[in-house]
């Protein structure tokens, strides 16, 4: 079985090294842009099971593939499946891969407490479990957690909304604006940790100035669960927007920002607020509204000045924070965490690799997005990958 799989792998590697060295290496490609520094691991082989929640969303495609290409030039075979955001699914594919024999774990989960079965299963089998970028919550069986500092990202999204809305300068400092503006929040799907994080991060941010009546939530709709998003889905939030509106706006007022916890949630308010007369864009009206991993279709938009704001968590680095990950549990050796404090999944702190994120506005596309090579111009001009 172990000889047959490193057969398989050989060839694999072959065939991937030869794909890589024609291959740009950015989001758009599907590429981790690391330089084959992993590659020197390869003797080890192996077989690892990484677990995606969706492919609906451009960014858990742009994950898997970059995992799937950091670990294949580090030498291993990878079993890469896409549960389509459906708990179940998720459930068997994982169940499949521990039956498989795989050696490790990556797991990007859809409900982060569901998955306790399996992850008993892999400690069982003595398989490391690496939870990727959402933590998985009520299991001791989680080992090891790389992500980015959620809590900041949810800072920088609502620290964008008050840029935007001129409360505050991009530097931080006190803009000129006094408001009162008409704001509206979302958050995004309950069962995933991450969802809390944003959303604590956005409202320490943004309760002062709703406390002194710089910002107006005119619907009245300042809890998470009131703001939630299941799945995170575009629609569900299009839908939340209209109700909002016909709520809260029918008198004549208008919306002036949207703290947006996901490109994906900020394409369907755009959508509701054109349909209902805003814009095109902000300069017609449109309001501020902020987002999150710099999905392509969302990076044209700030380009074209309708949707303000993104937050870039650039998937090659934590696609390479896993493979380092990875590599040194199937060494025998202890990853290095940065975190040790934050992440308490319920039942113990898992030790977490955080990395930092940016806030995208249209002016620094250039040299966040094209410049590091995540997107080429042409994607950007286009708004596809
Ligand atoms: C979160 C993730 C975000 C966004 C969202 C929707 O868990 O951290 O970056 O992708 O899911 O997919």
């Amino acid at each position: 079985m172990r000889n047959s799989k490193i057969a398989v792998l050989a060839t694999g590697m072959t065939l991937t090294m030869a794909l890589a060295a024609c291959s740009g290496g950015g989001a758009g490609s599907g590429g981790n842009g690391s330089d084959g520094e992993t590659g020197a691991a390869a003797a080890e082989g192996g077989l690892i099971g990484v677990s995606m929640p969706t492919e609906t969303s451009e960014r858990w495609i742009a994950d898997g593939a970059a995992v799937e290409k950091g670990l294949t030039d580090a030498g291993y075979e990878v079993s890469l499946q896409f549960a389509g955001d459906d708990i179940p699914t998720q459930s068997q594919q994982i169940d499949q891969m521990i039956t498989q024999g795989v050696d490790l774990l990556v797991i990007a989960a859809i409900d982060g407490t569901a998955l306790s079965g399996q992850l008993d299963a892999a400690a069982a089998a003595g398989i490391p479990v690496i939870s990727y970028d959402r933590l998985i919550r009520d299991s001791e069986n989680v080992d090891f957690y790389v992500t980015f500092d959620n809590e900041e990202v949810g800072v920088q999204q609502a620290t964008s909304l008050l840029v935007g809305l001129g409360i505050l300068n991009e530097d931080g400092s006190e803009g000129d604006a006094t408001g009162p503006f008409n704001v509206e929040l979302f958050a995004g799907s309950l069962d995933d940790n991450n969802a809390h994080f944003f959303w604590k991060g956005a409202m320490d941010t943004l309760q002062p100035y709703i406390d002194e009546g710089t910002l107006v939530v005119k619907s009245g709709q300042t809890d998470i669960e009131q703001a939630a998003t299941l799945r995170w889905s575009q629609e569900t939030a299009q839908k939340r927007m209209e109700d909002l509106l016909t709520a809260a706006y029918s008198d004549g007022s208008k919306v002036d920002g949207v703290l947006s916890p996901f490109d994906g949630i900020s394409r369907g308010v755009i959508t509701a607020l054109q349909n209902a007369g805003y814009g095109p864009g902000i300069d017609a009206g449109m309001p501020i509204i902020s987002g999150q991993d710099a999905e392509i279709a969302s990076v044209k938009l700030i380009a074209d000045g309708v949707q303000y704001s993104t937050i870039f968590k650039d998937t090659r680095k934590l696609a390479d924070q896993a493979v380092v990950t990875a590599e040194a549990y199937l060494a025998g050796e202890e990853p290095e965490a940065n975190d040790t404090e934050t992440y308490d999944n319920g039942v113990k702190v898992v030790p977490s690799y955080l990395l930092e994120s940016d806030i995208v506005y249209a002016d620094n596309i250039q040299p966040l997005l094209v410049d590091s090579g995540y997107y080429t111009t042409e994607q950007v001009e286009s708004g596809q990958s």
